[in-house]
């Protein structure tokens, strides 16, 4: 281990200037005026494989953004890790919060600020310095190692899924390693096993057929924004409990053990309040905030628009209104069924004056993975020995659509050793990634494929 450390400590440099070329692409996946630069972002990414001896290194297409996949196949008898890690971004807006480019990184106070810095290509990244290092170092690589980065997770994964389905013995593996998560805090390496899925819909309300003088026609015509809003007020009770008939059915409850388990982590509800500017938490009755977040599902509204929202004042009903809604999900919920009911329940309380539809826009399972396995040991002991702490089993709120399907489609569980932290701002503006999680990351993923080889 002593040469490849040094051979990472002699390359920060460069690894550096790498990876501020790969945050330069705006490759912003929900976008269409973007999807060239994702997919020069996905060639960029398949050169660079190349140019550190990765082999089969292809740029895949799909019906959306382009997947990325390469190997390096050596011993039949290794265990063979399949990589997975997306190089799509978030958008940037609001750009004016920025304080530097989104695209232009900069480092400042051992931080790399870009969109992506975090989320996730300074992550994967870990991964792709960690196996150059292995192999300049050893002049072979341990295990068998697949990489399968996707260009579309910010969007949904929404052609990820029939890949898989199509590519079962090209993506065959005996675990799945992703890093697109977040340490509980600063200086606490973590590991998490279960993640929300998600259901998103949109909800588009149609009343007249045009904006109205809200004079002339004002008790005589139902308004759309109105009706939302109303619609909306009846998808939860006032403690957060989501009202959608059926939507709680199958939901797995936490064992005694977890409980204990997440009330043993340093969790600080003044802090937490405090740093994001609250007065109270909330949420269902019977849950604390990490319960809530982590292992109960919930609905939230994340856009609403519809009629006059520019400056002054102007008279009118709308002629429509639209909102944007996520439902985050816990095992055993299953995305399809949830957006169903959802579905049903709008049909059921619809008021019959004006028109509504609902789109499916994604959706992605819930996963939970089994912690006493010799992938999680060894990830455990990777990161101890990289950062000299015990680290911790956790859960997280976020979603990774594709994490369910390897689970049901390979056979795989996937471990979740992510190096992000909770300051990270990802989705927001100012995203950055510490430096230190970085470099430390990449030792430590590199211990992590050093240890699996006697698995
Ligand atoms: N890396 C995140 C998921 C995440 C965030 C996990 C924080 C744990 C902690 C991922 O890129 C993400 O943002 N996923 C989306 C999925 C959606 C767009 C389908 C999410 O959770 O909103
Ligand atoms: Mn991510
Ligand atoms: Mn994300």
């Amino acid at each position: 281990m002593i040469e490849i450390t040094n051979f990472i400590e002699k390359n920060r440099e460069t690894f550096l200037g790498q990876l501020i070329e790969f945050l330069k692409f705006p490759s912003v996946s929900s976008r269409s005026e973007h999807k060239q630069d994702v997919r020069n972002c996905g060639e960029w990414l398949v050169q660079h494989i190349k140019s550190i001896g990765g082999e089969n290194a292809y740029l895949f297409e799909t019906e959306g953004h382009p997947v990325v996949y390469a190997d390096f196949i050596r011993y039949p008898s290794a265990p063979t890790v399949l990589v997975y890690g997306h190089y799509d971004v978030q958008p940037v807006e609001p750009l004016e919060l920025w304080n530097s480019d989104p695209f232009e990184p900069i480092i400042r106070n051992n931080k790399i600020f870009a969109r992506g810095a975090s989320d996730d290509k300074g992550q994967l990244f870990i991964h792709l310095k960690a196996f150059e290092s292995i192999l300049k170092t050893n002049e072979t690589f341990p295990i068998n190692i697949k990489f399968l980065f996707e260009g579309e997770e910010e969007a949904g994964s929404n052609h990820l899924d029939s890949f898989i389905e199509k590519n079962r013995e090209l993506l065959s593996c005996d675990t799945v390693v992703i890093s697109d998560t977040e340490w509980f805090d600063f200086g606490l390496p973590s590991i998490c096993y279960a993640l929300r899925g998600i259901a998103f819909v949109e909800i588009k309300v149609k009343g007249p057929n045009r904006d109205l003088h809200s004079g002339s026609y004002g008790g005589a015509v139902d308004n759309p924004a109105e009706v939302l809003a109303n619609l909306i007020s009846r998808l939860k009770d006032r403690y957060g409990r989501v009202t959608v008939p059926g939507f709680y059915d199958n939901v797995l409850e936490l064992t005694v053990e977890e409980k204990e388990e997440f009330a043993r982590l340093p969790f600080n509800e003044k802090l937490y309040r405090e740093s994001l500017g609250i007065k109270q938490t909330y949420g269902e009755n019977g849950f604390t905030v990490l319960e809530r977040t982590w292992a109960r599902p919930t609905l939230e509204v994340n856009g609403i628009y519809g009629g006059y929202t520019g400056e002054g004042a102007k008279t009118i009903i709308p002629s429509e209104a639209t909102a944007k809604i996520s439902m985050r999900l816990v095992p055993n919920q299953k995305a399809q069924e949830i957006t169903q009911l959802f579905v049903e329940y709008i049909r059921e309380i619809a008021p019959p004056t004006v028109s509504i539809e609902v789109f499916p826009m994604h959706g992605g399972n819930p996963v939970i993975t089994p912690i006493d396995t010799v992938w999680m040991r060894k990830a455990k002991e990777a990161l101890r020995n990289s950062f000299g702490v015990e680290p911790v089993f956790i859960r997280e709120g976020g979603s990774i659509p594709i994490c369910e399907t390897f689970q049901r489609v390979l056979g795989a569980s996937p471990v979740l050793i992510g190096f992000g932290l909770p300051t990270d701002n990802i989705h927001s503006p100012n995203e950055n990634f510490s430096l230190e999680n970085f470099f430390g990351g990449i030792k430590a993923i590199a211990n992590y494929y050093m240890l699996l080889k006697d698995k």
